[in-house]
């Protein structure tokens, strides 16, 4: 590494071609004529590499510009991979089909955070550990009641969990391991504790407590579903069910909500503000959102016989195929197989959801249609994910929220790779300025609206402002 922050990067000295099977990657500049050659690691060049591409001293190097990160690799991670082309996915290694139907969600949410799969010594210290942790503060319960009726659950979890970092202030030592394992089990722990408070709440009905004797989603049922009688026992077939789609949901690589729990950890908060921020962006419908937007879809869709009417409504452009369609898959999302196949068993026991039958025939019909083919869009995971959840008889705005539950353990095993990987530093993405140049203030006396401002920037050659240390450039526009 030199010490402008380079590493590797060479002028190639002269013109002769770099022989074939090379691990770098031969740049011209057409602007100066300078060859430069990139070291390629891992099927990456490194970003900063390239500033050192320039016309002269005073320019601040090539950037790369990558909107919304269609192309960049923030980070090296060893937990969760994804082949969207073949439909892959696989935590630490291990298939998600497998997972599926042979682990269960406490044992996967310990391999995401450990890196293996446990003894059944160490995978019953681990239980317990959850299981004791599953409690939160009486005042919790207080600030809850707090919110309005009507309040939306992902609000509610949003800025609950934000709340837990002052509960904890222990929890800032995110240097000590033992900290971090700390946080880590109370956090896993406590998300099916708050999500229930959170649906109690809407309904008017007491909070109830964790039982300890239950499994973790067998006890999330209890939190959620318990009445007056003097214990709770869950359905084994939904509890299973809803364990499987923990599992399904319980990481997936650097997509928005992990990557913004990467980013505000970044900063080096607590983890409980930053799994606040990661809740945050997985209650868009573009994210985890997705869940209850589809089930509203389907709603308003009504009949299979209105399908036709909506497709075409979609390829004009009007609306999106809630559920379809992935940054990463280009193929059947793994996860959504493996939810639909699930299906069956809850309406065996909750009786079927009519919505199904109009989710199998919008399937059916967008797979057929070349729209849809040919930008490769398929059902994601949440496309029938909703429809189970409201089998089991709960409420749309819930389902993200059983998202957030299951995500919990991925945000988490993320945020401790982040904390312990020494490339990392605090994320500050570059820009590429496109804005007015240096003007002089005007009174507002002597403005007069729209003439004082500038002419629009497009078609215009646009130079960076600067932001080298210690460099101030300005920002240059030549008309
Ligand atoms: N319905 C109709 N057209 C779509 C859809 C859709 N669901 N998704 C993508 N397209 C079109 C899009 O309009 C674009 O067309 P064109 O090339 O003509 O402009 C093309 O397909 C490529 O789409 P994109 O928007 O460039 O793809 P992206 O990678 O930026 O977006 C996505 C991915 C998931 C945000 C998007 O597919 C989408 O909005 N889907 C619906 C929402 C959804 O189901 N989200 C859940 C995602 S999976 C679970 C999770 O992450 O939480």
């Amino acid at each position: 590494m030199t010490a402008n922050g380079i590493a590797g990067t060479t002028k190639a000295s002269s013109e002769a071609a770099t022989p074939v099977g090379s691990e770098t990657l031969t740049v011209v500049d057409n602007r100066t004529g300078e060859r430069y050659e990139l070291p390629i690691t891992n099927g990456t060049i490194h970003a900063s590499d390239l500033r050192q591409i320039k016309t002269g001293s005073a320019d601040f190097g090539i950037m790369s510009y990558d909107p919304a990160f269609m192309n960049t690799a923030s980070c090296t991670s060893r937990i969760t991979y994804i082949d969207g082309d073949a439909g892959i996915l696989e935590y630490r290694g291990y298939p998600i089909e497998q997972l599926a139907e042979k682990s269960t969600f406490l044992e996967v949410a310990y391999l995401l955070i450990n890196g293996e799969l446990p003894s059944r010594e160490q995978f019953e210290t681990w239980r317990y550990q959850i299981t004791h942790h599953t409690m939160v503060h009486e005042n919790i319960k207080g600030f809850m009641s707090g919110f309005h009726h009507d309040a939306h659950p992902m609000g509610m979890l949003m800025s609950t969990v934000a709340a837990l970092s002052t509960f904890y202030p222990d929890a800032h030592n995110i240097f000590s391991a033992e900290s971090r394992m700390l946080q880590t089990n109370r956090l896993i722990a406590k998300m099916p504790t708050l999500a229930a408070y959170a649906y109690r709440h809407a309904l008017g009905l007491p909070f109830v407590y964790p039982d300890n004797d239950l499994s973790y989603t067998g006890n999330f049922l209890n939190m959620l579903f318990k009445m007056s009688e003097m214990k709770y026992q869950p359905d084994p077939v939904i509890e299973k069910a809803l364990d499987v789609l923990f599992i399904l949901h319980a990481d997936h690589e650097q997509n928005c909500s992990t990557n913004a729990v990467r980013a505000i950890g970044s900063s080096q908060p607590d983890p409980y503000s930053a799994i606040a921020g990661g809740i945050a962006a997985l209650y868009g419908p573009l994210h985890g959102g997705a869940n209850e937007a589809v089930l509203n879809m389907l709603r308003a869709i009504g009949s299979k016989n209105n399908i036709p009417a909506f497709i075409k409504r979609v390829k004009e452009g009007e609306n999106l195929l809630m559920g379809f369609g992935h940054r990463v898959y280009k193929n059947y999302d793994p996860r959504a197989r493996i939810v639909k196949a699930s299906a069956d068993a809850v309406f065996d026991v909750m009786g079927r959801n009519p919505l199904i039958d109009i989710a199998l025939e919008l399937e059916r019909i967008a797979l057929e249609d070349d729209y849809f083919t040919r930008r490769r869009l398929y059902p994601n995971v949440d496309f029938y994910s909703g429809i189970i959840y409201e089998a089991m008889r709960l409420p749309a705005e819930m389902f993200t929220v059983l998202f957030a539950i299951a995500r919990t353990t991925g945000w988490m095993a993320q945020w401790l790779e982040l904390v312990q990987d020494s490339e990392q530093k605090i994320a500050r993405p570059r820009q590429v300025y496109l804005g007015p140049t240096r003007r002089d203030y005007v009174p507002i006396t002597r403005r007069r609206g729209k003439a004082d401002r500038p002419e629009p920037m497009a078609g215009r050659r646009v130079s960076r402002r600067g932001g080298g240390i210690g460099t101030q450039e300005a920002a240059r526009v030549t008309p």
